[in-house]
């Protein structure tokens, strides 16, 4: 994998740094989650966008507070502030508005943190659809059990309850990856940016990226959490795309971005080898 690029240091960037940074961390306290610090050096590596446009959007971040105290409030609500959710959806937020795509699938929605910022985003671009895929782990009880897992969803509650607005632009489907995945790249058009955070094996990862990546348009962005878990699943992918691989800092959460011009990842492509 690429390592990060040199770092940008906050005393080199523009004026308007020091701004945004202030206001990405106001809105990481309000949403409680102390992973959420945006890291600007991968943003950068994987949008491909200057640290002005993407210092332009970070400065949006104020708008989301009110959104992102409610979702804590909830996530408290329900019994616990940390759901295994997605921990960079400050990054997700500014590569939706950077990249303006038409078309973003996600799958793994549990309570909705990465579904709200990829949609408050495309509410703000006044464009494009939240494709998503969720089977819900329903939890067992009012509380969760220690064998339980943290994404489960407390009793009464359906995927994505705590996104705290409602969208026209959120296509949830509720089914496994593995059908409803191929089903919504068969529909599509094309696909600007793609998130796998569903089941983290090494053949769902491998399954997802064949059925999306013929639907992935030149420059579109793909992301995987929990790589530890997926093998060679994202690299072997990238390679096939000719898209280098950036992890965010020293977390396991990577992200690619195709290149302009591109050869089609087929499926044989992607097959594994002898
Ligand atoms: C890590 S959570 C997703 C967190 C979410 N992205 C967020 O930011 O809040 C993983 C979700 O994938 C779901 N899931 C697990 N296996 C799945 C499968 N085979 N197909 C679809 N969803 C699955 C889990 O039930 C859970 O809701």
């Amino acid at each position: 994998m690429t390592p990060d690029p040199p770092s940008d240091r906050p005393d080199e960037g523009p004026p308007n740094s020091a701004r945004a940074r202030t206001l990405a961390a106001r809105a990481r306290r309000a949403l409680g989650d102390p992973r959420a610090a945006v890291n600007l050096r991968w943003l950068r590596a994987v949008s491909g966008a200057s640290v002005e446009s993407i210092l332009a959007v970070l400065g949006e971040l104020d708008d989301l507070r009110p959104v992102e105290e409610e979702i804590h409030r909830r996530h408290v609500a329900g019994g616990r502030a940390n759901y295994a959710h997605f921990s960079a959806p400050f990054e997700l937020y500014t590569f939706v508005r950077l990249l303006r795509p038409e078309h973003v699938v996600e799958t793994g929605v549990s309570s909705g943190v990465s579904s709200a910022h990829l949609l408050l985003a495309l509410e703000k671009n006044r464009a494009g659809t939240l494709h998503s895929v969720d089977r819900p782990t329903p939890q067992r009880g009012a509380v969760l059990a220690p064998d339980e897992s943290p994404v489960a969803i407390p009793p009464g509650l359906a995927s994505g309850w705590a996104v705290p607005f409602r969208s026209a632009r959120w296509d949830l489907r509720i089914g496994d990856s593995a059908i409803e995945v191929p089903r919504l790249a068969s529909e599509l058009p094309g696909i600007g940016l793609f998130l796998h955070d569903d089941l983290h094996t090494a053949d769902r990862l491998a399954l997802e990226l064949a059925a999306v990546g013929p639907k992935l348009l030149p420059g579109a962005i793909v992301l995987a959490d929990n790589t530890s878990q997926t093998g060679a699943a994202f690299p072997t992918f990238a390679q096939s795309v000719g898209a280098r691989v950036y992890r965010r800092g020293t977390s396991d959460l990577v992200g690619a971005r195709l290149p302009r011009h591109r050869r089609a990842a087929t499926p044989a492509a992607l097959s594994p080898g002898p």
